[in-house]
């Protein structure tokens, strides 16, 4: 894969774009341009340009080329060597659109470098929405001082497989975390004029055989899982855009799936946006124009062929597809660039401060890592001990996910050359070691190994206080792990280091959850995700305690793939990295084996006690919960508690809401939580709503919401199976049609303190 530098030509361009918009605005007594009026609705304006524009620019603007130099594309003069590029309709004053991954940073061109957020878990971790708006601002922000005005963030699949090979781009296992995390990730980078999607609409929950597998699932099960995540998400951040999946879904290509694209997303949800494919996503021209996609993403590169050139010119020559259809197409696009200010704040190039925002991503990892296990308050650890840092390349850096969202920092990869170097690598570390990090903290000795030679490790362990070992799993999108090992010899490194030393602290940086075969033996653990720039200095200054772990679990920890629903992954794996694919991948994965009860409500629904649950995770302090008292008021189902930090140190907790409907089998649900920050033997007294899109049932034969009417029970958790207060309301039956469903509750959580 080669990387070119940003061309000359596309700067001069832009430049010129910029001024030729501005005077056309500010010229003429009757506007040339009427839409340029910004006090005209984005659909106003929108149905202006299209009436100006030739078929020739409306079919411009459905087909967007590859932006970058792989798979023997040749480059436009303009393209800023990323992921899509289509060139500036300077006749209307519209700017090209320049075409960004992704949701943890600015991807492309490696070579210029850019910031990068933990992995979408960490913040997903934090349960903090607006610490999820200000990491897509940063985002939004670089991309568009890079001359991006689009960015394919957004990732808002649910994590049905620990396995899944993109689940670091994506926030966790539930529809209500997953849906207000995301659309705030996404309200933030479009708050910088810069378009953003929600992706892989949809059920894209798995890596393996992408391109072809069918996920199988029935529309009750549809509606209340992934797609209510994409549908608050929606709501919650008005993406630009949303991009279609790869996969068929009930035998459906999803990029012309009628019920997916047509009657959910635009009929039912009334999304005003444009579905943009993914890359390589197109099967058909008319079939897919018909089904609601509005865009073909480099169908030149990647697409058997340009389906949204020719062949769908052709299907509108011959009445197949009415031209309403593409005007429509056109509309969508239009709406969107106005409506998060593309058209009117041009992006452009300009410096960025790249010192603030690597703090605004180490903020996201301290606020997301999740502390799993702390023996005898092993942790944290006091500047006095003697350290002994091992393994996963603690001296250099910390770990990037890869694929198309991998970002690497403008000083470089940390650690270069390791495999896989081609697609879906590189693989990434950003240059934040936590060994400097740890020796800034640190009075007593600090000493590294690499880990390659186990006895050797284990030797420096034995002289130090305490061992901190470094752990780590790189996975991209293209593949899932075939199972949840650690690669290498990792397991028996921790294990050899553990013996050897019984103050051991393991930190994962990884997909997701993995084995832990060794997690009896060590003091602590300390699950980091990919902990982007600033990582290193997160890790530390949550070790020593400068900051509480507040993360919690955004997914349930399984004990081993038998828990799972599916044990396994036929033909999951990636040769070059030592996973090796075994048997023929799915043709068809059955997701109504668990339908909904994706995650927690899996394993309640079966009985199984996962090895940590959803929404667990330990800090420095403790807290109890009292006075439940759950009500409804006008309607509303809410709950007032009181919380108390019980420890001796300040910290952070997230107290959380769960609901379970009335009928036999149900299980509960996430309908609400707080996040608070409490001092040493402070309480507060708090409230929270339940979201009422929590308390329904989809029955997909009348098409409707319905809230069954009967007993609600209400359960204050510290996670998805520990509480502490529990109560019951009582609700009438009601009902709401599938294109006007119950109004979301918008996450709100109201406190006072004493
Ligand atoms: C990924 C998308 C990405 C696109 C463009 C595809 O391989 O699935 O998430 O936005 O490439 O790079």
């Amino acid at each position: 894969m080669t990387f070119r530098k940003t061309p000359v030509a596309a700067f001069i361009g832009m430049a010129l774009l910029t001024c030729f918009g501005a005077s056309a605005a500010s010229s003429a007594s009757k506007p040339a341009r009427p839409w340029l009026n910004t006090h005209l609705s984005p659909d106003q304006r929108a149905s202006l340009v299209v009436k100006a524009m030739t078929q020739d620019e409306k079919f411009q603007l459905i087909d967007v080329q590859f932006g970058d130099t792989e798979n023997g594309h040749v480059m436009s003069p303009g393209a800023l060597a990323s992921a899509g590029y289509d060139p500036a309709i300077k006749r209307l004053g519209l700017p090209a659109l320049q075409e960004s991954d992704a949701g943890l940073g600015v991807a492309k061109p490696h070579k210029l470098g850019a910031t990068a957020l933990p992995s979408g878990l960490a913040t997903a971790a934090s349960f903090d929405p607006a610490l999820a708006y200000a990491g897509g601002a940063m985002i939004g922000s670089e991309a568009h001082h890079r001359g991006f005005n689009v960015m394919l963030a957004g990732g808002a699949d649910l994590v049905r497989d620990p396995r899944n090979g993109r689940n670091f781009e994506y926030a966790g296992e539930d529809p209500l975390l997953t849906g207000l995390i995301v659309g705030h990730a996404i309200a933030g980078i479009q708050s910088q004029h810069v378009v953003s999607t929600i992706k892989h609409y949809a059920f894209n929950d798995l890596e393996t055989a992408r391109t072809t597998f069918s996920a199988d699932i029935n529309p009750t099960a549809a509606r209340e899982s992934d797609l209510l995540a994409f549908e608050i998400a929606i709501e919650t951040g008005h993406p630009g855009s949303v991009m279609c999946s790869y996969n068929r879904v009930n035998s459906v290509y999803a990029c012309e799936n009628d019920w997916l694209l047509d009657k959910v997303l635009k009929r039912d949800w009334h999304y005003p946006g444009y579905v943009m494919s993914d890359w390589g996503a197109v099967h058909s021209a008319a079939k897919s124009a018909l089904a609601g996609l509005d865009q073909e993403s480099a169908g030149e590169t990647f697409d058997k062929e340009v389906y949204f050139g020719k062949p769908l010119r052709a299907a509108v020559a011959s009445g197949k597809v009415p031209q309403s259809r593409i005007d429509d197409m056109a509309h969508r696009i239009l709406r969107s660039l106005f409506a998060s200010g593309v058209i009117d704040h041009p992006a452009e190039q300009a410096p960025i401060d790249f010192a603030a925002d690597r703090k605004v991503a180490q903020h996201v990892e301290e606020a997301g890592a999740v502390l799993l296990r702390n023996q005898n308050a092993l942790l944290p650890l006091s500047g006095a001990q003697s350290v002994a840092v091992i393994g996963g390349h603690a001296d250099k850096g910390v770990l990037t996910g890869g694929g198309s969202s991998a970002v690497q920092s403008p000083e470089g990869n940390a650690v270069p050359g390791l495999a896989p170097t081609a697609w879906p690598g590189p693989r990434i570390y950003q240059p934040s070691a936590p060994l400097t990090a740890i020796r800034q903290r640190a009075h007593g000795k600090v000493s590294y190994a690499s880990g390659e030679d186990i006895a050797a490790a284990a030797k420096l362990a034995a002289q130090a206080k305490v061992a901190v070992v470094f752990v780590e799993q790189w996975s991209a999108e293209s593949f899932d792990s075939p199972h949840m090992t650690l690669p290498g010899n990792q397991d028996a490194l921790v294990a050899a280091v553990a013996k050897a030393n019984p103050h051991t602290i393991v930190v994962l940086e990884n997909n997701g959850p993995v084995a832990m075969p060794w997690l009896d033996q060590v003091g602590a653990v300390l699950e980091a995700w990919y902990p982007g720039a600033g990582g290193g200095e997160a890790i530390a200054r949550l070790l020593y305690g400068e900051v509480d772990p507040a993360g919690r679990l955004p997914v349930s920890w399984p004990r081993d793939e038998a828990q799972l629903p599916r044990p396994q992954i036929p033909g999951a794996g990636l040769a070059s990295i030592g996973l090796i694919p075994q048997g023929q991948p799915a043709e068809q994965v059955d997701y109504n084996i668990e339908g909904a009860n994706v995650g927690y409500r899996w394993y309640q629904h079966k009985d199984i006690q996962p090895l940590f649950p959803f929404g667990y995770g330990l800090g420095y302090t403790h807290f109890t919960y009292s006075a439940f008292k759950p009500r409804v008021e006008h309607g509303h189902v809410m709950a007032s508690f009181t919380v108390t930090n019980r420890g001796k140190r300040a910290g952070v907790d997230v107290p959380q809401l769960y609901a379970t409907l009335p009928g036999s089998g149900e299980v509960r649900r996430l309908a609400g939580w707080c996040r608070v920050n409490l001092k040493p033997g402070q309480s507060a007294h708090l409230e929270v709503t339940a979201d009422p899109r929590l308390l329904v049932n989809f029955d997909a034969s009348g098409q409707q919401w319905q809230r069954p009417s009967g007993s609600y029970q209400l359960q204050l958790g510290h996670s998805a199976t520990s509480f502490q207060g529990q109560g019951s309301v009582t609700l009438p039956k009601a009902s709401w049609p599938a294109d006007a469903p119950p109004k979301g509750a918008s996450q709100s959580c109201l406190a006072s303190r004493n």
